[in-house]
């Protein structure tokens, strides 16, 4: 009988196609995917780090897999990702949890096979600090129509609540042929109708390479590969996101007119705290230059709630700027200090219930707004 696997994942869509990266590896080994973890001989947890839910999550379904190895002790059960990337997160895992074979962080994946075959000789734990971008792994595409492509990793953004820079490193760009490469590749099997281009901040792709690429010249050179599909991205960062961008979603057909544009906050002093390096005017003159190029834009967006010191008069300025924009969809999450980050240190942070108060009021004002657009 082949021997299965079952992956659990966590997190945004880098993770999502992080671990379609990790279930080719596994198909390689010989191993076939399973209906569910108590049918896999290996289960692997690729965890997220951006808020405490998250990794209270991965501690109490990796806890929960003790009975399991129990029964079937020859399970070899791995936990990689952005909260093993952390020493002290990976530390805690590996001392709770003897019975978890496997603990590595995001610059391990493309070993994982060297763990596998390395768990006969003892438990392995291994947190790289930072590693090359992996041109060789090919990925077990697992989101339908949606083909997921990285274009970079990693952020030099370091806003002050954010342990993405921390987890994931400094900002790399994949060289455009590379991933002209593999979109054509990806087309010419003829499964996909969408990609998807993934970054933690698309727009300021390019400016690492060797001569630089910008953002604009890779969707326009992608569109320009012979097929009939659409094309969009994630995650735009308002500081970054430029006019030639803009343009080049109005004039392409084939990208699709939707733009995830995270303001995370309505007042100035809140974004000046975040370090995000824009102001309230800033964002909405982007929206406004979006909705003036491209009327049927569809625009979404995250905020963030109970920042550190956030008053009340500061919290109803997210509020109007909602009111303002009007959204096409909201991702609403209250502030959740994450250790090792500046805002997670600083003074005056905000009660728990006070919190939830403003995200259930945030997330009625868009309910709000969807009802009386869709009239
Ligand atoms: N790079 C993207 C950006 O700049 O918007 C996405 C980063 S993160 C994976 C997705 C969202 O999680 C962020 O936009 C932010 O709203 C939220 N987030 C990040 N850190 C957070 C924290 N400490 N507490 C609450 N929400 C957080
Ligand atoms: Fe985090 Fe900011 Fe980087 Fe996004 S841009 S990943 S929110 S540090
Ligand atoms: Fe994504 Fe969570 Fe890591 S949001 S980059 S999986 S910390």
């Amino acid at each position: 009988m082949r021997m299965k696997y079952f992956i659990v994942t966590y997190g945004c869509q880098m993770n999502v196609h992080e671990s379609e990266k990790i279930a080719a590896i596994c198909e390689k080994m010989g191993y076939t995917l399973a209906d569910k973890r108590e049918d896999a001989d290996l289960i692997i947890f690729n965890t997220c780090a951006v808020r405490e839910g998250a990794e209270d999550r991965v501690f109490g379904n990796v806890g929960a897999l003790k009975k399991l190895k129990k029964q079937k002790p020859g399970t070899i059960i791995a936990v990689c990702g952005c909260s093993t990337q952390k020493e002290e997160t990976a530390q805690k895992i590996y001392k709770t949890f003897p019975f978890v074979d496997i603990v590595i962080g995001t610059f391990n994946v493309s070993n994982f096979e060297h763990y596998i075959n390395a768990v006969k000789y003892g438990r392995q734990m291994e947190i790289l600090k930072e590693g090359e971008i992996d041109e060789v792994h090919p990925y077990k595409r697992t989101s339908g129509e949606n083909a997921w492509v990285n274009i970079m990793y990693g952020c030099n953004n370091f806003c002050t609540y954010c342990i993405v820079p921390y987890v994931r490193g400094r900002e790399k760009s994949r060289s455009e042929e590379n991933i002209l490469n593999e979109i054509k590749g990806i087309l010419s099997e003829k499964k996909y109708k969408k990609i998807t281009l993934l970054g933690q901040n698309v727009n300021s792709y390019g400016k690492d390479l060797t001569p630089p690429v910008s953002f604009s010249k890779l969707l326009k050179d992608i569109c320009a590969l012979e097929g009939d599909f659409k094309l969009t991205f994630m995650t735009s960062h308002p500081k970054d996101l430029t006019d030639d961008v803009i343009d080049t979603i109005a004039s392409e057909d084939k990208i699709l007119k939707e733009i995830h544009l995270p303001a995370q906050s309505g007042n100035n002093r809140i974004l000046k705290l975040m370090n995000r390096r824009y102001t309230r005017e800033h964002y909405l003159s982007i929206i406004n230059k979006i909705r003036a190029k491209i009327p049927d834009a569809k625009i979404t967006t995250d905020l963030i709630v109970g920042f550190p010191t956030e008053t009340e008069e500061e919290f109803q300025d997210t509020l109007s700027l909602v009111k303002e924009v009007r959204y096409n969809g909201i991702f609403a999450f209250m502030f959740s200090p994450r250790e090792g980050t500046v805002a997670s240190k600083m003074d005056g942070q905000i009660d728990e219930e006070v919190k939830r108060r403003r995200v259930n009021e945030l997330l009625n004002l868009e309910k709000q707004i969807q009802k009386e657009d869709k009239k």
